[in-house]
């Protein structure tokens, strides 16, 4: 008989417990285990990005993470992606309102990969919104509209971040509000483009400073 090892994962915010061989995949035990099937398995081999989760916030490939790895850490699979309201994640509704899929079976993995690209500041434009969603294949071959999707999430993203800058820079600093141009966004440095900026700058003066959480 096979030995088998306990492992506690922390998985959407909640404790599983399971006991699986060693060599059992995290994508696996998602899947066969703990009967969390909105990760997907396409080609378990690491080509095809279906399997995407979030572990520490970072997005991995699933088929290519064994459970045990993920033990103590944070994993967030589809199922634990929603909006502040226990609503539609933002990128959920954007893939909705863009018709981003066709047989639907490319998309938990396609999201959990725009959630990482927008948060890792890699959607600044079409081309690289492209280049860092390289990883998740869509044999139906919705590109054009999922690239649309993730646009409008970094869009809004950004926006709200450059309201934000401008607001704590012009209400607790006077800095003139171009300083606000740039800010450092992890390892990067970032520009808003001219015209978000200036919808930044129309939509902070619309903001109650009494909300500003500074
Ligand atoms: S199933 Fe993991 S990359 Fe294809
Ligand atoms: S929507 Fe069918 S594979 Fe992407």
């Amino acid at each position: 008989m096979t030995q088998k090892i306990a492992l506690n994962l922390d998985i959407n915010g909640g404790q599983y417990a399971v006991a699986v061989e060693a060599r059992v995949t995290l994508l696996d035990a998602l899947r066969d285990h703990l009967n969390l099937t909105g990760t997907k398995k396409g080609c378990d081999q690491g080509q095809c990005g279906a399997c995407t989760v979030h572990v520490d916030g970072k997005r991995v490939l699933a088929c290519l993470t064994l459970a045990a790895q993920a033990e103590g850490r944070a994993i967030t699979t589809i199922e634990g992606l929603k909006s502040e309201d226990g609503g539609l994640h933002p990128m959920q509704a954007a893939f909705v309102e863009h018709d981003a899929f066709q047989c639907g079976y490319c998309t938990p993995g396609q999201i959990m990969s725009a959630v990482a690209c927008v948060e890792e500041g890699h959607a600044g434009s079409k081309a690289e919104i492209r280049e860092y969603m390289a990883g998740n294949l869509c044999r139906c071959g919705a590109y054009p509209h999922i690239v649309e999707a993730v646009r409008q999430v970094a869009e809004a993203y950004l926006l709200q971040l450059a309201a934000y800058r401008l607001a704590v820079s012009h209400i607790f600093a006077q800095q003139p509000v171009r300083a606000a141009i740039l800010w450092t966004d992890g390892p990067r440095i970032m520009e808003i483009p001219g015209d978000m900026l200036d919808a930044a700058q129309q939509r902070l003066w619309q903001l109650d400073p009494a909300n500003l959480d500074a």
